[in-house]
């Protein structure tokens, strides 16, 4: 049986399992802490730090960023105090001068109080992507693919296919999109071709022999077949029409 601790979050005490994240943790009981870089699926990665929180630990008082904090025994929480609204707003500001047209972004920034940027607009820039990386992770740990990953480095650092080409790798099934939380990957789909342009793939659509809608790439549906062993007509019809 795993051991358990007590913590105070917020002035509240609650038990957790000892190693559990505080985020984990606290969202378990419903407290509201902001994330961008935070996804339940993945391992925790800490690059957006706006998920950070004061703890207090014997005379000790810090910021540490509570997806990637085990919680323990006596461990004082808050995770809404002036210091760590503070401190989050100085990490907007910045966030909001790279991304200085993303709806998420200026959103969370309106939470904190900034209309704008406090930095001169010449250094203001229309990224949509905060290089948190959550796109590589999800494609590496959930659909084990790892068609991209973080290249470069300083502010060149971006996700991108490999040697900056097409994702060869890529099955096309969209969780980067899905998993981005500043909406920065570009997918559509056009005249029976699915495109991720951020990693330059075009793949053709699986047309349903049934009611004829086109409803996943063709590399998916292979990807899939191969890996579940699954008869080549499975895919024939779409899951709607197979019931
Ligand atoms: S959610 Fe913890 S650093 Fe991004």
């Amino acid at each position: 049986m795993s051991e358990l601790v007590t913590l105070t979050i917020n002035g509240n005490k609650y038990t957790a399992e000892k190693g559990q994240f505080i985020l984990q943790v606290a969202r378990d009981h419903g407290i509201k802490i902001p994330t961008l870089c935070h996804l339940d699926a993945v391992e925790p990665y800490g690059a957006c730090r706006l998920c950070i929180v004061e703890v207090t630990k014997g005379t000790r008082t810090r910021i540490v960023t509570s997806c990637l904090y085990p919680v323990e025994e006596g461990l004082v929480v808050q995770t809404d105090s002036p210091r760590v609204r503070q401190n989050r707003k100085i990490l907007l500001d910045l966030l909001y001068a790279r991304c200085s047209e993303n709806s998420v972004i200026k959103e969370l920034a309106a939470e904190y109080g900034l209309e704008k940027p406090s930095y001169p607009e010449q250094y203001w820039t229309k990224e949509d992507c905060i290089v948190c990386g959550l796109c590589c992770r999800v494609c590496e740990q959930v659909v084990g693919v790892s068609a991209i990953s973080l290249v470069n480095r300083g502010i060149t650092r971006e996700p991108a296919a490999p040697f900056l080409g097409v994702a060869s790798n890529c099955i096309g099934c969209g969780s980067c999109f899905y998993a981005c939380p500043t909406n920065a990957i570009k997918m559509e789909d056009k005249n029976g071709y699915l495109y991720i342009h951020n990693w330059n793939i075009k793949y053709k659509l699986q047309k349903c022999g049934k009611c004829g809608i086109e409803w996943a790439p063709v590399k998916q549906l292979e990807y899939i077949q191969k890996k579940w062993k699954l008869p080549k007509e499975f895919f024939d019809i779409c899951p709607n029409c197979r019931g």
